[in-house]
């Protein structure tokens, strides 16, 4: 499964708003397309916010109009600065822009630009591919014998390069032998575990069952999961965790009821200039998500609306940051270095 792929200097998408009913991919070499599809969550997750926006500023620069050098800066410019405001919670976008950024510095001729930037785009999401099968061997270690698994919201394939990060973990241990059944909450209000999760597992022929964000709570009292895996848009290096909003009480929920924790995202979701959570801005959403449900309206009119898109959790809440470049564990300093030592 490969939702984001680049031929060919076209690049294409898999259009997540219409998942389940519809698997649709267009192909662009426009831009804006690529800002547009980011902002209405045809691409969406992290990872792959970042690898979209990647190639989205290649395409800018390799429009035949431009005439020379100092026309396609001008572009890139325009170009990163509409994709940097796509949206503004996972930090994967920005050091990928940042990272196409510097790889446009020191060409000399248009010629140089387009391939130093194209082959920069490219390993970015190659170097993705690779992060995510390290993480799903790094998490799925974690994971006892016969296991079941809750997750949120959707860190699959979808939502990344490769084969996702949270749900890369949980289908390695599926191939493994030891998860026996996974819990996807639906990830109320735009439901990217019913549409997007669930549908990836069945693809993937592992046993999912799916549940009301609400009823996490009488899961976990039952016993019923043994670990709690999600991704991540954004770590902090103290270890609190932005994710999709509804992250933050399953942690509570599993501290409660002592069931470990874990996250799994690529270094590349680690922000270095945000000490705490509280550093991390946190996408407010359109109303209409929350009043609305398949475009009808649920609520009086006059209602006032609460919608974060991400809450942050905590670090003492977090068993676990797995990466690939391994497991970071409390109090979580080495976030800040390279490489986890100890496990
Ligand atoms: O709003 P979304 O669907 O982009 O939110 C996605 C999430 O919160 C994911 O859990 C996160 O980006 C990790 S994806 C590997």
């Amino acid at each position: 499964m490969q939702a984001i792929d680049w031929n060919n200097n076209v690049f294409s998408f898999l259009d997540q708003t219409l998942l389940p009913h519809e698997e649709r991919f267009r192909d662009t070499t426009d831009y804006r397309v690529v800002a547009e599809a980011i902002r209405s969550l045809r691409v969406r997750g992290a990872p792959a916010i970042g690898i979209a926006a990647a190639y989205g500023a290649a395409l800018s620069i390799l429009s035949p109009a431009l005439a020379d050098t100092r026309d396609a800066r001008h572009a890139l410019d325009e170009a990163l600065a509409v994709l940097a405001g796509t949206r503004p919670t996972a930090v994967n976008l920005f050091h990928a822009l940042d990272r196409i950024r510097r790889s446009a510095r020191n060409a000399a001729s248009l010629q140089e630009l387009r391939a130093s930037v194209v082959a920069e785009a490219v390993a970015i999401h190659q170097e993705d591919i690779a992060s995510c099968l390290a993480i799903a061997v790094n998490g799925a270690a974690l994971l006892p014998d016969s296991c079941s698994v809750l997750t949120h919201c959707n860190a699959g394939a979808l939502a990344t390069g490769g084969v996702g990060t949270a749900l890369g973990v949980i289908i390695e241990g599926y191939r493994q032998g030891k998860v026996r059944r996974v819990f996807a909450d639906e990830t109320r209000p735009l439901l990217q575990g019913s549409r997007l999760t669930a549908w990836e597992l069945t693809r993937a022929g592992v046993p999912v069952a799916l549940l009301t964000d609400s009823s996490a709570g009488s899961l976990l009292s039952r016993g019923a999961v043994q670990a709690v895996v999600v991704g991540a848009d954004r770590i902090a290096l103290n270890g609190d965790v932005a994710n999709k909003v509804g992250t933050y009480p399953l942690a509570v929920l599993a501290h409660r009821h002592a069931v470990p924790f874990y996250v799994a995202a690529p270094r590349s979701t680690v922000d270095r200039s945000a000490r705490s959570g509280n550093e991390i801005p946190i996408e407010e959403r359109d109303p209409s998500e929350v009043l609305e449900v398949a475009g009808r309206r649920m609520a009086p009119e006059g209602v006032d609306v609460y919608a974060p898109a991400f809450d942050v959790t905590p670090n003492e809440l977090i068993t676990a940051i797995v990466t690939e470049q391994g497991v970071y564990r409390k109090p979580f300093r080495e976030l800040a270095g390279s490489a986890p030592g100890g496990d």
